[in-house]
């Protein structure tokens, strides 16, 4: 059956809509496939923001542009629904729940902490208790087609080669919900290292529970996949090129190396992570929701690795390499210093370059800042990155297999031509030229739709060599200082000569 007759008149149910996948999720199904019923997006109040007013910021991003040319009317599909992934229910009004029951038909689960330093109650509340809420709900709907959970290939992190399987569990994620449920955070802190191993962190954890949730509450009962996709990073061209709303991955080095904050980074040059665009993952995610929602098995969970494996490998030194010939290329309007950034995994390398080109800068910059009236950022934002290094150089430093063969496999299902132009995910025609120009979409992406900049190269070039020079003029002064001080205030020479006579002396 063609996609977009699968989706006709089909309601969907999807959480984590404010979210980057979420977006883009909705997005594309509203534009490809014009039939749909209603997409019901779980939204919670944040920030002093009511459900509207979001809903209101989320139509008005640009990556909603092309819709709203195509067909603007399709916006008035998309109804927020209060809830809290955190709350048992999902904190639904019993109206609410009752509506959701009696129309939906497939249910997107893509709402979870992706903080990987997250305290170990609140990753299992949201990424565990929320999933099993969720599927209560899924079990309940009368006419469900397919119930969807987007999960992690990093879940299973313990493994070099994640095959398209569920993983033997960690613990019982019932009694990690008791536990989070009934034990007090400094308890849950004291223990959560121990608990977590083999697995790096709570996220990865939570996200191996929450497979097990899926596949112990659903098999059996309703239909439904797992869909693990690997690094999520900018849109490849659908519906623009490089929208992004984070800096998750290589486009934060990509952005923070451009703008001269990030000088040396904590990682293995030859570690390979998996990168997947945006707009890959949900075309694929579709394509999973057309084949698995029309063949409805229950007796089994598919799962499917959303990851380049071994088709295209960007190891992070090229992904360094990458960022250095970007500087140039697509250079920023406003940069802190002169970029030039750096990948070790030595750590007395990486200690002592941080103390000297990130702190130190920060700390003498923000004592400028303080000076002329503005308020110091710099050494917060250098901790920032300090800590986020930290967290990733676990996933920086490593490398796995994530075997993609069924999911390669339902990318070539696609028969009809216009869905071919609409769902084809064409990362096995990528050349080297492509990934280049992909990297650099991502970074002017980033700069547009996250810093609001706009690209001048002119502007871009001119700022960069007055900071070039600016650059060279303070190393000369510096090392010149380093000479005098060396050389002629304390004759360095002469110390050693002496110390190497007195040696020589004393063997005699
Ligand atoms: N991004 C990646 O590289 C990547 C890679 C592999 C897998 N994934 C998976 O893909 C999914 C989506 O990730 P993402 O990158 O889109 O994450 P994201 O941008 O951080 O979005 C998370 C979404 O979850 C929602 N959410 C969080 N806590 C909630 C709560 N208590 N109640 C209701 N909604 C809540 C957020 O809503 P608010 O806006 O209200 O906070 C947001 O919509 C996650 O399951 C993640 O594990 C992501």
């Amino acid at each position: 059956m063609r996609i977009v007759d699968f989706f006709e008149g089909k309601n969907v149910f999807l959480t984590g809509g404010s979210g980057f996948l979420g977006k883009v999720l909705i997005e594309k199904l509203l534009r490809s496939c014009p039939k749909i019923g209603n997409i019901y997006m779980l939204l919670r109040e944040k920030k002093g923001k009511s459900l509207d007013s979001r809903l209101e910021i989320i139509k008005g991003l640009p990556l909603f542009d092309k819709l709203k040319e195509e067909n603007p009317e399709a916006l008035k599909k998309l109804i927020a629904v209060k809830g809290d992934v955190c709350d048992l229910n999902l904190g639904l009004s019993d109206a609410d729940r009752k509506m959701l029951i009696e129309k939906v038909n497939i249910i997107y689960h893509t709402a979870a902490s992706v903080r990987f330093d997250d305290f170990l109650k609140a990753a299992l509340i949201i990424n565990v208790r929320g999933t099993r809420e969720i599927c209560k709900l899924a079990l309940e709907l009368t006419n469900i087609s397919l119930f969807v959970h987007v999960s992690t290939t990093y879940c299973n992190t313990d493994k070099k080669i994640i095959e398209e399987k569920i993983y033997p569990a960690h613990t019982d994620w019932r009694d990690a919900i008791k536990l989070a449920e009934e034990c007090d955070e400094n308890t849950l802190n004291t223990m959560t290292q121990k608990y977590l191993s083999p697995l790096p962190n709570t996220y990865t954890f939570a996200k191996s529970l929450a497979e097990h949730v899926v596949d112990d509450l659903c098999k059996g009962t309703i239909p439904a996949i797992i869909v693990r996709p690997s690094v999520v990073i900018s849109t490849r061209d659908d519906p623009i090129a490089g929208w992004n709303d984070n800096f998750n991955g290589p486009v934060g080095l990509l952005v923070a190396g451009g703008k001269g904050v990030l000088r040396t980074v904590l990682g293995n040059r030859d570690a390979t992570p998996d990168y997947m665009p945006v707009d890959y993952v949900i075309k694929g995610l579709i394509l999973a929701t057309n084949h698995y929602g029309i063949k409805r098995n229950i007796n089994e969970i598919e799962v499917l690795n959303a990851a380049q494996h071994d088709i295209h490998t960007v190891t992070m030194g090229e992904v360094v390499d990458m960022g250095a010939e970007l500087i140039k290329d697509c250079p920023f309007n406003q940069i802190l210093w002169n970029p030039r950034f750096s990948m070790t995994k030595c750590w007395y390398n990486y200690y002592i370059q941080v103390l000297l080109f990130h702190m130190l800068p920060a700390f003498i910059l923000d004592i400028v800042l303080r000076l002329a009236g503005r308020k110091p950022m710099l050494f917060t934002i250098q901790r920032k990155i300090y800590i986020a290094n930290n967290v990733l150089f676990y996933f920086m430093n490593n490398s796995w297999e994530f075997m993609n063969d069924k999911y390669i496999a339902l990318l070539d299902t696609l028969q009809d031509d216009d869905e071919k132009t609409m769902f084809t995910v064409k990362i096995k025609d990528w050349t080297n030229e492509d990934i280049f120009e992909y990297f650099k979409n991502g970074k002017m992406g980033a700069a547009k739709y996250i810093l609001k900049e706009e690209f001048n190269r002119e502007k871009g070039m001119r700022h960069l060599t007055r900071l070039w020079y600016l650059d060279m003029a303070v190393r000369t002064i510096f090392f010149s200082f380093l000479f005098w001080y060396l050389i002629i205030k304390i004759d360095v020479f002469h110390v050693l000569l002496r110390f190497v006579q007195n040696y020589i002396s004393n063997l005699n």
